[in-house]
Parts: C-alpha cells; structure tokens; sequence
C-alpha cells in the first residue's frame, strides 16, 4: 500500500523517508529475497544509468543483476567513460541522462551532485554512496537485523569505528527513524557531526530510539548487532595514519564482541574489509558474522527501491 506513494521518488537520504515508506520496503525487500532471484520482466523497457566516480564491486552488481533479473537495461559508465562535471556540468548531464534513462544511480564524492542530479533529470535517481550518505546500504544493515531478531525497532545497534563516515551517518538516520537503538562508538574527533545527530535525536524523540555517540567502547554492552567500517573511506587515504592512530583502540575483536554480554550478538560489516584493522579474521569469518547475508541483502533492498520506485 504504503509503496504507492514511492512511485517516481529518488533515494538522496533517509532523512527524505517516512518511517512506514522504510518499512514497507523492508517488507517488500523480504518478499522479492522468497522469489530466490527468479526472472520476472517487471523492468522490462526500463534503463538505468549507473554512474560511478568511485569503485564499487556490492553496489554495482546489486544494481546490475537486479535490473537485469527484472528484464531491464543498466549502463555502467565510470568517470573515464563520460563527462561528469569535468567538460560538462552536472546539470547539463543530468538533463540529458534523463531524456535517455528512465532512473540514475549516483556513487562518488559529493551529495550535492547526487541531488544535482535528481533535480535536473526529472527520473528517480538512487545514492550509491558519496562523503555523507551510503542510503542503499542501511537498508540491507536493517533487513539483516531484522532476519536475526525480527522487528527492528526497540533493538540495540552499536556502529564501532570512524562515526563521521557515509556508513554510520546513514546508519544514524535509519534506526532514528525506525526506532532502534542506535550507539555510535567513536573518538570524539570522528563524531558524525552536530547537525546530524541532532536532527537524529529529534526524530528519534517520535519513533523511541535512542541515540548515543560516545568514546567508550564499553557501551557495546546489551547490544544485539555491533557494526563497523574500514578505518579510511574512498577518497580519504590521505588521512591514512592519522585515521589508524585514532582507530586503533576500537577494533573489533572477541573480546569487543564479548562485551556485549550476548551470546546471539551479530557483528555486520559493509564491506569491503581490511581483516586486521577495523575487525579480527575470527570475527568477521566466525559464527557471529553476518556480513555475506547483508552483502546479499544489498541486492534484494535495492531490487525493492527500484521496483518501488520504477516498476
Ligand atoms: N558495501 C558496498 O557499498 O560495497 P561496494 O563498495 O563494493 O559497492
Ligand atoms: N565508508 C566506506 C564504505 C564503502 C562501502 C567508503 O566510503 O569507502
């Protein structure tokens, strides 16, 4: 029902969501991961641009086979293929990709060009990734949580590591939404930012989520999943051994899981990992890890916001 009102719409941010247009692409999400990837034509004579100034190997292909399964055309085209604000402004590209395609999706630096894009198409255009928001992603992360401890609200989940990133920023603004508990432990250089978390906690006022940010990482106690994330974002490798010197203190290993107290906790991970660094081998290979269901649930959540939106 509620998946009527996303017809046309683009996926910039979360914050753009109500939680019951969330919840019903989680429903949806469970439905089409039933059908097992079975071919159903229902993009049949659609197109997507993909466009790519960073690399991907999750988010493109989710987006490649499910546009695929559904009998519809995805273009790949990186920075080396088209002009993207280089010899031709977004806007203008934008406007042309939209007499073509009937959707875009977006991955690089800036959320600006993503929503330069949205609102110079005129078709629904999907986040992939930029500096702020990974939107795609928390889908799956929540989908994942809900596969192990069914609804997703009232849930404890606690994203480790660098909390100012695209991944915990988009994290914060899901569980706000949806009303989990969500605890960002970080050092206080890595926060995800003021303005953020307060428009986090104002939301999470109305949905009964708390929202934590804090330097302890003791605070994974009760947790039902723990998160992380590379220590140095695409992009970023600049800040490579500032990055390491802050993180080193927050790897998470067994004796980080342990603090939970639960013995079903899950430890979920975006992926691409550097085991070593941000999480132990014995963690994220180990019995708590759910992180190759929640790469696979990349393709069934981005199937769904497609159809949503598209189909
Ligand atoms: N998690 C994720 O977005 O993976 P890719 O960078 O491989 O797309
Ligand atoms: N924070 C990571 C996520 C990769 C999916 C990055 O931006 O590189």
């Amino acid at each position: 029902m509620m998946l009527q009102t996303l017809k046309g719409r683009s996926l910039l941010t979360w914050l753009d969501y109500t939680a019951e247009e969330i919840r019903s692409l989680l429903d949806f999400s469970r439905l089409l991961k039933a059908e097992k990837n079975r071919t159903q034509g229902r993009l049949a004579g659609k197109t997507i641009a993909l466009l790519f100034e960073k690399r991907s190997t999750r988010t493109r292909c989710a987006f490649e086979t499910a546009f695929g399964e559904e009998g519809g055309h995805p273009v790949f085209l990186s920075t080396a293929d088209i002009q993207l604000g280089a010899k031709e402004s977004i806007e203008d590209t934008a406007r042309v990709l939209g007499r073509m395609f009937s959707a875009i999706q977006f991955r690089g630096f800036k959320q600006s060009t993503v929503e330069t894009l949205a609102e110079y198409s005129g078709v629904p255009v999907y986040n992939g990734l930029t500096d702020s928001f990974h939107p795609t992603q928390a889908l799956a992360d929540i989908m994942t949580i809900e596969e192990n401890f069914g609804p997703a609200g009232g849930k404890k989940l606690c994203f480790v590591g660098d909390g100012r990133n695209n991944v915990a920023r988009s994290l914060m603004v899901i569980c706000a939404k949806l009303g989990l508990h969500f605890t960002v432990i970080t050092p206080p250089a890595l926060n995800p930012g003021d303005a953020l978390t307060g428009q986090c906690r104002i939301l999470a006022a109305a949905s009964g989520a708390d929202i934590t940010v804090t330097a302890d990482p003791a605070a994974v106690e009760g947790a039902e999943a723990v998160y992380t994330d590379v220590w140095v974002s695409m992009g970023e490798e600049a800040k490579r051994e500032e990055r390491l010197a802050l993180l080193r203190p927050y790897q998470v290993n067994r004796a980080l899981m342990d603090r939970t107290g639960r013995r079903d906790s899950i430890f979920l991970h975006c992926l691409p990992a550097v085991k070593g660094e941000e999480v132990t081998p014995e963690v994220i290979d180990g019995p708590q890890s759910r992180a190759w269901d929640e790469a696979e649930n990349r393709k069934h959540t981005i199937k769904a916001i497609i159809l949503a939106t598209l189909g």
